[in-house]
């Protein structure tokens, strides 16, 4: 089994990542870390709590950065709600471990043979950066870095930029430099990866307990996406749970990154090279197309085992 540490800002498509992570035997999580992003680190945190304890699973569960390495922090209410889980109450879930979320992914890593864990990033890169700038030498032991960041093309939070690289590019920078393998979905790879109505039947028709319930709830409150032509709203996290999983459901390419650090209108757009026009060795691999159903087949049959 491979070992995943996640880091997170739930986010109503992070508790269904997170609910996927705990559902699939093919990986353990050690420990999930937390950032503000969808909403505020208060709720977040209580958040990722509330999904972890609807499992019934014990995963240490670590705060970790309220805010970007620079600048101010801002969430992202219109998708999510003030709550970060778009008004979906769940019961509190159990404390959460002490200490702090960059500190706990060393740890962690510290433990771990080279190359033996997976580091899922579903939110600002803020924590996975902290933790590997403060030890480069724990590169090492990263198998392969999975972040949801960035697109090829248009954004979803600025006309150029992805939420999660907007949120923190200098900490994004940090992860690329890293010199970890590195996997990137973007949002041209979550577009193909849409919550329709049809879907959302389809998955409560799979009987399962209370996350699959919860799970259909929070898809139902989510609306539709603009950028999309409101045919539904794209499922970004569950895609970098999904290619750890099921790699088969996914095509991909080699490419180049660099992401902007300046402080005009770029901010936090990811330069995407795909035809090796840069110069620059490719670096990390672009998932490109999904099959999409295919990954909600898996997402209902997986979260149905769930309690
Ligand atoms: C990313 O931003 C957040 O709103 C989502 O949880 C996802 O991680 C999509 O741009
Ligand atoms: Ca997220």
């Amino acid at each position: 089994t491979r070992h995943v540490v996640i880091d997170c800002d739930p986010g109503t498509d992070d508790a269904i990542a997170l609910w996927l992570a705990l559902a699939s035997p093919e990986i353990e999580v050690p420990l999930i870390t937390v950032a503000g992003g969808n909403a505020g680190l208060a709720s977040t945190l209580a958040n990722a709590r509330a999904i972890v304890g609807l499992t019934g699973q014990a995963v240490p569960v670590v705060a970790g950065a309220d805010r970007p390495l620079l600048g101010a922090f801002r969430a992202d209410v219109k998708v999510h709600g003030t709550d970060g889980l778009a008004g979906v109450r769940l019961p509190e879930g159990p404390a959460a471990t002490p200490g702090l979320a960059a500190d706990a992914i060393r740890a962690s890593l510290r433990q771990a043979a080279p190359g033996s864990v997976t580091l899922l990033g579903i939110a600002a890169a803020t924590n996975l950066a902290l933790a590997l700038a403060s030890e480069p030498a724990l590169a090492d032991r990263v198998a392969e870095i999975v972040l949801m960041t960035g697109a090829v093309g248009e954004g979803n939070w600025t006309a150029g930029a992805e939420f999660n690289a907007a949120m923190d590019p200098e900490a994004l920078a940090i992860l690329l430099a890293a010199g970890c393998p590195m996997t990137l979905v973007t949002l041209e790879l979550t577009a193909q990866a849409l919550v329709t109505p049809e879907r959302i039947t389809a998955l409560r028709a799979q009987g399962g307990g209370r996350c699959l319930a919860a799970c259909c709830d929070i898809m139902e409150a989510v609306p539709p996406s603009r950028r999309l032509g409101h045919r539904g709203h794209p499922l970004h996290d569950p895609c970098a749970l999904a290619w750890i999983v099921r790699p088969e459901l996914f095509s991909a390419r080699d490419v180049a990154v660099q992401v902007e650090c300046g402080t005009g209108p770029g901010r936090g757009r990811t330069h995407i090279d795909r035809w090796g026009r840069s110069g620059t060795a490719p670096h990390a691999r672009l998932l490109e197309t999904l099959d999409a159903d295919g990954f909600f087949a898996m997402l209902g049959e997986r979260l149905a085992r769930l309690p």
